[in-house]
């Protein structure tokens, strides 16, 4: 039997990805740039031990359907790298809220690509092991990397992954407004921006521009600057998504409200900048020994939690143990 078991921690993008320009390869219609977190991480053991098909628990508990299908179609694309035919056990632990708008995706398939590549006995580079996790999500290829990422978008499946990009010292505060797993996944969410939003070629045009900004505002180390390309970058997203047809609105009044909250604080000197994905839930950004004083003030609007910059997807010792009585190892029909 050959088993290997990762961690992963969820990302919260900076400049956000919003669709693809090639579904099958999972290549974005632009580059993003992101924090990995210290938080929330995700653990997985793939053990190979000649099962007839794939299975996956997440949380000591069978997966659904459509979660299995993604895991196995995942894990088709391992074994055709690896040249192998077995199939495979997969277990997950996931700390996060899944579906709220954390990215567990990205932490998810973050730490199934290295599992995976580990227990099939591929050995793969940083930017290879990135170009993998970008087939099972997206994000999945900034969580790869520790703390601050830059995802090029790249012309092909060898140019598009994600790398280590020096920054400001960076903490964030989430506000947690509703836990509930979203209505719209993002990927069903991007389609529908791709087909009907009229502002979405302007908001694949202005992204190409935030990034190179924002890699220079990193490489300069210039918070300020990148907590403004920050909110910029998410409320351009929003507004592409907003005008979509039938429509779609991730953000309630109690995400605006914490936007206000940050403009608020800053107008008094405290900064904060205010970043939201594809759910209600809203992210500040602030200077680490800002964060105590920025939690504080949005204390009451959410469920408040600090993170950091946290490590990029790593092998641990510990595998995810099944949880007793042994979970079926079957996929449901
Ligand atoms: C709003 O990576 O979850 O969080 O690639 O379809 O799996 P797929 O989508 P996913 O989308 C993340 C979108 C976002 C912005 C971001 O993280 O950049």
């Amino acid at each position: 039997m050959t088993a290997a078991t990762a961690r992963a921690h969820p990302n919260i993008a900076l400049v956000k990805y919003w669709g693809k320009r090639d579904e099958q390869l999972m290549l974005p219609a632009a580059g993003s740039l992101s924090l990995t977190l210290d938080a929330f991480a995700t653990t997985t053991t793939v053990e190979l031990r000649g099962e007839e098909r794939d299975a996956f628990t997440l949380n000591g508990a069978a997966a659904t359907e459509g979660q299995t299908e993604r895991v196995t179609a995942f894990l088709e694309l391992v074994r055709q790298w690896a040249g192998a035919s077995e199939h495979a056990v997969v277990r997950s632990v996931n700390l996060a809220p899944t579906g709220a708008g954390l990215a567990s995706s990205a932490s998810g398939f973050a730490a199934l690509a290295l599992a995976a590549s580990a227990a099939y006995g591929l050995e793969l580079e940083p930017r290879d092991l990135s170009r993998l996790a970008r087939r099972g999500s997206g994000s999945a290829c900034r969580s790869i990397v520790p703390e601050l990422a830059i995802w090029h978008a790249g012309i092909d499946d060898a140019s598009s992954f994600a790398e280590p990009i020096a920054g400001p010292a960076m903490a964030m505060v989430i506000v947690t407004i509703d836990g509930s797993t979203k209505a719209v996944s993002s990927r069903e969410a991007m389609r529908r921006t791709i087909a009907t939003s009229p502002y979405y070629p302007g908001w694949v045009s202005s992204t190409e521009r935030t990034l190179a900004e924002m890699a220079v505002a990193c490489g300069a180390g210039d918070f300020t600057r990148v907590g403004e390309l920050t909110e910029v970058s998410a409320l351009r997203m929003h507004a592409s998504i907003q005008a979509a047809e039938p429509p779609l609105r991730y953000l309630r009044a109690a995400s605006v409200a914490v936007f206000d909250a940050a403009e608020q604080m800053r107008a008094e000197g405290l900064e904060a900048y205010a970043t939201a994905d594809a759910g209600p839930n809203v992210v500040l950004v602030c200077r680490p020994e800002d964060a105590a004083a920025v939690a504080a003030r949005v204390e009451g609007l959410g469920q408040v939690r600090v993170v950091g910059a946290g490590p990029g997807a790593a092998l641990v010792e510990e595998p995810v143990e099944p949880v007793e009585p042994a979970p079926d190892a079957g996929v449901p029909a």
